[in-house]
Formats: structure tokens, sequence, C-alpha cells
């Protein structure tokens, strides 16, 4: 054990039954142990900065059925809505009014947003805002598609593949879709030149420590400039309904893990993790997360965007999330910035 630490500490990769000792070992010691060397790493490349999101919840239509999500095509109970270009625009102006010089415009599976409307608002935002990074995250595509979204003037891309194994995919996901696939959507990404992020839920139904260790494996070779992670959260009207949540210890072990492994890292503090323990964001931080993505999308839509239960940053009084995500870094010794927060690895 000494000895797997011992080289984590130093980024030095490290093999899959390794990952696996280290999640079995999980306890309090070993996570203030490698938060603790996380955030002295982190201070190193990032300073006390936290870089900020603005996050554009823009359409809640999926065509896909993955069993975990809220917005998936078979909920009949969702409420669904879509934003035109002038809302995107709107939040994108109200957005950078207040600061935020990234927008992650993510959605759904939304066949109406085809590749000329997505190259339209690319289009838009990146003339109007040329000070500010544009990040996508609306799914699988084209390695064409993908190519005219970069051009168009999109620097990042979300994507998480949700698990690395191929058999625990197939328990997530219905048969039409296809583990390969992401995987391929993955690397044409990263061949076109976006920066990327990969990510995977934490606790999600059928996981074990032998999956999560093979994620780990998965971004030691892929190396993504980005890794979303936060914990499985049960949405009452999926399949998973009756499923168990992830734990808050789980993610916060494997914050400080992802950390390590790539000091440069760029690593939200997720809604998730904040809506399964109310400071959850803040322990992100602390354990070596460096980055936050505040809702910016129109309040009136914000509860329709339920990928899990009780998810947070829904109400009335979250309209100023940036506000908010301010004090609260501020309480912990964090400084949010309004840097456009590019990978240092570019
Ligand atoms: N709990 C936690 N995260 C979820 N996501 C989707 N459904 C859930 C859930 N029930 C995550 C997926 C997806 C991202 C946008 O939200 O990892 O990639
Ligand atoms: Fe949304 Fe605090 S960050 S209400």
């Amino acid at each position: 054990m000494k000895d797997i630490i011992q080289r984590l500490f130093l980024h030095k990769p490290l093999r899959h039954d390794e990952f696996v000792t280290l999640l079995d070992s999980n306890s309090e010691e070993l996570r203030t142990e490698l938060a603790d060397k996380a955030c002295s790493v982190r201070s190193s490349v990032f300073g006390k900065d936290i870089y900020i999101r603005g996050l554009i919840e823009f359409t809640n239509y999926c065509k896909n059925n993955c069993y975990y999500c809220g917005i998936r095509a078979g909920n009949s109970n969702a409420v669904r809505y879509r934003l035109e270009m002038n809302d995107i625009l709107s939040c994108c102006e109200n957005g950078h009014s207040l600061g935020f010089r990234t927008f992650v415009l993510q959605g759904g599976e939304d066949p109406y947003y085809t590749d000329d409307v997505m190259v339209e608002i690319v289009s838009a935002i990146s003339k109007k805002y040329p000070d500010c990074a544009i990040t996508l995250s609306i799914g699988e595509k084209s390695r064409e598609s993908y190519k005219r979204l970069f051009d168009a003037g999109a620097d990042r891309y979300l994507l998480r593949e949700e698990t690395s194994d191929e058999e625990h995919y197939k328990r997530l996901h219905p048969d039409n879709m296809s583990f390969n696939n992401r995987m391929e959507c993955l690397r044409n990404l990263k061949e076109i030149g976006y920066q990327v992020g990969c990510g995977f839920m934490v606790g999600s139904p059928y996981q074990t420590h032998d999956n999560l260790a093979s994620d780990l494996c998965f971004i030691q070779e892929f190396r993504p400039h980005m890794v979303g992670i936060g914990p499985y959260i049960t949405h009452a009207d999926t399949p998973f309904a009756d499923m168990n949540n992830g734990t808050l210890e789980d993610t916060l072990l494997l914050i400080s893990i992802l950390r390590l492994m790539d000091p440069e890292l760029l690593l939200p503090a997720t809604t998730s993790l904040g809506t399964i323990h109310p400071l959850g964001r803040e322990m992100g931080i602390k354990a070596g997360a460096n980055v936050v993505m505040p809702n910016l999308s129109p309040v009136g839509v914000r509860k329709q965007y339920m990928l899990y239960d009780n998810k947070i940053c829904t109400g009335e009084e979250a309209a100023e999330c940036v506000g908010c995500m301010d004090r609260r870094m501020e309480a912990i010794g964090y400084k949010v910035v309004t840097s456009r927060g590019d990978s240092p690895r570019l």
C-alpha cells in the first residue's frame, strides 16, 4: 500500500489491481492523506484559483434511454423544453456580465438541433464573445459533425464514458447504445483538437471497484484535459428507481486520486456532489477539484433538467448561483477567477 501511494504521489502510472487496492482501502485516514497531497499538487499548478463555467442546459429532449437518467426518452413524466438561439444568447449575455468566460452548452441528444442549427448557435456565441471558451456537451455525433462544430468555434467537449467496462456499460444502457461508439467519439474529439472531458458516475448501479479501476486506467491512458465525476443519484421515474446512490466518500477519494494522477487536470466539483451533501462541492474542492459549474439556465426551466432527484440550484433562490459560488469558495479559502481557464496542457 505504501508503495502504491508513493507512486501515486509521484504521478507515476498504477496498475489496475493497484487502483482496486486503493479503492478497497477507502477510509477517512486514506482520504485525508490523499486530499492533503492532492491540494498541494493542485496549488503548485493552479494556486488558489477555482475556474468557473456557466452551464446552460438548453434542451431536455433526448432520444436516448439510459436507464439511470431522468430525462431519458422513456420518461413520459418529464416536462420537455427547448431554448431557441435567442434564449441561449440571453443566457450568455447575462453570464458574460457576471464574469463568465466559459459557456457550457449541455443538452440531451435532441434531433431538433441539427448540425446546421448547432453551427449557427456556436458561431453566434463565438462571434459575440470572442474572449470566451465554448464547451459543448451534446452527446455522440459523427466525426464530421464534431469537426464542423469545432470549426464553428467550439473549443471543448464533455462526453462522459459513464463506465470503461463494456459489460457494465451494457447494464446501464439499452442495446441500441454502443460502448465502442462512445469510446470512438472520445478519440475523435481529441484528434480534432478539442479540449476533451470524459468521466463517470460514482456508485452507478452494478458498479464494482474493478469497474472503477478500469475507469482510472482508461483515464491514465487517454489523458483527457478534464474529468467530470459525481455520485450516481437515483431518479424515481427510471428503471433504476430502487437502486442506491453513490457515496460522498467514494467520490472524494476518486477526486484526490484523479488529481494525483494528473496535476494539470481540470476537475469539477459537480452539482451531484452538491446534491448528496450540502457542502459536497466544497468538500470536492478540498479533495483536489478546481472547477465549479454553476447553472446559468433560465430559472423557469431549471426544474425540468432533472437528471436525478432533488438536484440543487433549481429553485427561485438559485437565480444567483454565481454570487453563491463566489461566497462558498471564499469561505473555504479559494478564489473564483473569471479567466477562460483553459487546460495548462494546451
Ligand atoms: N445521477 C448522477 N449523474 C447522472 N447523470 C445522468 N443521470 C444521472 C444520475 N441519475 C450524469 C451522466 C451524464 C451527465 C450529464 O449527468 O454522467 O453524462
Ligand atoms: Fe446554485 Fe449556490 S451555486 S444556489
